[in-house]
């Protein structure tokens, strides 16, 4: 048989309406757009916008942050259509075994991992840093990093990191969370969404009156822009193409990338979704929407309250508190505030991306292409409990032994690779089942599917480097699991 076999929709979708043995349609549409938020707001925001900034594209990192948020709407609009057409576990991977076959699923799939478990260990190691700010660094660094990581104290002695506890600890709290219900999670996750939009729209209010016009001034990186010292002392040069101007605000672009990730974790929730078919093109779109017009927001008035520069020699990091406590006098409690707030947010984030891992592994493995053991739901939560359990060592690791820089990276590489095979689905099934009802339609087809598949591309290359090669490496070990364990166990060829 083969290696391109394709599942037939009409079995997707009777395996969508068998809900007596699956899992549990708990969710409308205003909690698919809070699961949304909840995946999307997070480090990207919080950690990524400053560093695109301060390094790259200056106050125009809010169109860095219009024209990442372009290439998501384009992979948007065909994840919308699929998601209303094939209302099931699964994603992106669901979607190609329709269209593209068995192998591109499992390509799909295993980028997927990529995505949602590096992405949630990436998260959680952010949570990690931002407790320890909070705590006044009380935590030991051996205690909070990763084994590749050391630095010097102010005596001057060196510390290496042994193991991530404080991640490790998030991540078995919220596997714990998962493993007791989706709607309980989905509720949890709603609270965590108004706490972080909240936030995120406080700082935009009150930082407003802080705007200085000539922190805006000029708009892009000049390319004389001289040197910034960086926090070890040495100078950093804007020179480089990707350093300033239109150059800058690419790179930048691909950089906030990660912020928008997660819009499509709704799409894996869709076979707990209640009415799918009109409620998840609203889920995804809407969550991407909102989150578009709060970033540009957001990073006009962090950029216009301290001069993008700080961020290359301080507050990398804790971008906003240090925003807030260097140039907002009168408002020291709210640095305090926002980093719980921003930490609560980073929770919710792990959350989706945990759930969202354990609902493709859900899916892969009842296709057979992964053991039972993913697919084996809790007796009386019916949660894949087993499939959370193993998901927690496996994003453990990560978490605990590997620095956040080298996790995240990896993440939107995976997900721009998961949002090119889409776009390509989307033109494929449009011809090869011209006539199926589609109660969404991506507009424009193939026009904008090219659009999508251009611009995810070009982010995917401008992060060009060791990272790709890790990327390549993963897939590749992913083909070596398909041909030894997955072909045989097929399903579908049986
Ligand atoms: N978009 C998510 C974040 O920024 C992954 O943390």
């Amino acid at each position: 048989m083969s290696l391109f076999v394709k599942k037939p929709l009409s079995a997707l979708l009777a395996d969508a309406d068998d809900s007596e043995k699956g899992l549990k349609r708990t969710l409308g549409a205003g909690s698919l757009i809070a699961l949304g938020i909840g995946a999307i707001i997070g480090a990207g925001l919080f950690v990524r916008t400053a560093a695109a900034a301060g390094g790259h594209a200056g106050s125009a990192v809010t169109i860095s942050f219009i024209i990442a948020a372009i290439g998501c709407a384009f992979a948007g609009l065909c994840y919308a259509e699929f998601a209303s057409i094939i209302p099931i576990a699964g994603s992106a991977y669901t979607y190609a075994y329709a269209t593209m076959g068995e192998l591109v699923a499992w390509i799909i799939g295993w980028a997927l991992i990529l995505e949602y478990a590096l992405g949630a260990a990436t998260v959680s190691i952010a949570w990690s840093e931002f407790l320890n700010n909070l705590l006044g660094g009380s935590i030991p660094y051996e205690w909070c990093h990763s084994p590749f990581e050391s630095a010097l104290d102010a005596a001057g002695a060196i510390h290496h990191g042994i193991i991530n506890a404080p991640a490790l600890l998030i991540l078995i709290l919220l596997t714990l969370l998962l493993i007791k219900g989706t709607q309980e999670s989905a509720m949890i996750n709603a609270i965590i969404v108004i706490v972080k939009v909240a936030i995120v729209l406080l700082f935009i209010f009150i930082g407003w009156s802080y705007i200085k016009g000539a922190n805006h001034t000029p708009y892009l990186i000049p390319a004389d822009q001289p040197d910034a010292i960086q926090p070890d002392g040495k100078p950093y040069s804007y020179s480089g193409f990707f350093n300033h101007g239109w150059g800058g605000v690419l790179k930048g672009a691909a950089i906030v990338f990660f912020a928008f990730i997660g819009f499509d974790a709704v799409s894996t929730a869709a076979q707990e979704a209640k009415n799918p078919k009109r409620d998840m093109p609203i889920g995804i779109l809407g969550s991407l929407a909102i989150c578009t017009v709060l970033y540009i927001l957001f990073s006009w008035v962090l950029t216009g309250v301290a001069p993008f520069t700080d961020f290359i020699k301080a507050g990398k990091e804790a971008s906003v508190a240090y925003a807030i406590q260097t140039y907002m006098p009168n408002y020291q409690w709210l640095a305090k505030l926002v980093t719980v707030g921003i930490l609560a947010g980073f929770s919710s984030v792990i959350l989706v991306m945990l759930m969202g891992q354990s609902r493709v592994f859900y899916t892969m493995s009842t296709d057979g292409l992964l053991p039972k053991t993913f697919s084996e739901l809790h007796p009386k939560f019916r949660t894949p409990y087993k499939s959370n359990m193993i998901l927690f060592v496996f994003v453990g690791l990560f978490a605990a032994f590997i620095p956040g820089s080298v996790a995240g990276d990896l993440t939107s590489i995976g997900t721009l690779l998961a949002f090119v095979l889409v776009c390509v689905g989307v033109i494929i099934l449009r011809k090869t089942d011209p006539d199926l009802k589609r109660p969404f339609k991506t507009p424009l087809v193939p026009l904008v599917p090219i659009l999508g598949i251009i611009v995810c591309t070009a982010m995917i290359i401008s992060l060009w480097g060791t990272t790709l090669l890790s990327a390549a490496i993963w897939m590749l070990f992913g083909l070596v699991v398909y041909f030894l364990y997955s072909k045989n166990h097929s399903k579908l060829r049986k």
